[in-house]
């Protein structure tokens, strides 16, 4: 069978604890990887892993935009997280900002890292938490919206809650958007790795779990 071609992959918030899980996995796989971060944003987590760095601040539209112009991306993921103090509505304006530069550049796949809670699967969100959680989640769904009307196939993959595993992580993806449970950031930097370039996971919206990862109550 032909070699797979080698995707040159852009990771917004690759810097972080899950954007720099999914950079090591898509790296290991043999892809290019440029990670979008602040200039004032340190690559600790990333020490050893060949990435290129483009600076900017995806809150404003023109950086997104401009971070396209300096490479030629096969496949996006987007796996930011909200600063404390950050604006209630950044995950909605990042991901718009985002699914807004995709399509004129060229992009075959954005993959989001969302919420359970988020969109369709409100409804399983621990109803004890929504009060503290609506903002974000509702911000989640229309991040999730953006990434669907960008034009490209998207792929977006909520969890629920981001553990370490007990022992060898055993994430899975399910199409189920009931499906509820813990997961940790290595196996989903794994399943990341996995769709990307896949086209199995065009145009998916998958739940991430590792059922041997016990589970608060609800
Ligand atoms: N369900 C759960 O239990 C749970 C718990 C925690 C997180 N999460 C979710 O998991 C996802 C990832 O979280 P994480 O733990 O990886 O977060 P994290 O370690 O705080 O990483 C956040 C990333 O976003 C980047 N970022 C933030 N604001 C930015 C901006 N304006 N411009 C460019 N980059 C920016 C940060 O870059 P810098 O290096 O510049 O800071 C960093 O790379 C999020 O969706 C979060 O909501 C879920």
């Amino acid at each position: 069978m032909a070699a797979q071609a080698a995707e040159s992959v852009l990771v917004f918030g690759g810097s972080g604890q899950l954007g720099s899980e999914v950079v090591k996995a898509v790296a290991a796989k043999g892809d290019k990887v440029t990670v979008f971060v602040r200039p004032t944003s340190k690559l600790d987590l990333l020490e050893g892993v060949k990435v290129d760095r483009i600076d900017g601040d995806v809150m404003k539209e023109a950086d997104v935009a401009a971070a396209f112009k300096k490479g030629k991306f096969t496949v996006v993921v987007d796996a930011l997280a909200n600063d404390r103090g950050g604006p209630a509505n950044f995950y909605e304006m990042s991901e718009v900002h985002i699914s807004k530069a995709v399509k004129s550049a060229g992009v075959k796949q954005l993959i989001l890292h969302s919420s359970v809670g988020a969109g369709d699967s409100r409804s399983i969100y621990p109803q004890d938490r929504l009060a503290d959680m609506v903002a974000v989640l509702d911000s989640k769904g229309l991040g999730e919206k953006a990434a669907v009307g960008s034009g490209v196939n998207y792929t977006i993959i909520r969890n629920a809650a981001l553990r370490e595993a007990p022992g060898p992580e055993q994430a899975k993806i399910y199409e189920d958007h009931t499906k509820f449970g813990a997961v940790s950031r290595k196996g989903l930097g794994r399943l990341t790795a996995e769709c990307v370039g896949n086209p199995a996971c065009n145009n998916k919206i998958y739940h991430a779990v590792d059922d041997t990862i016990p589970l608060r109550a609800r």
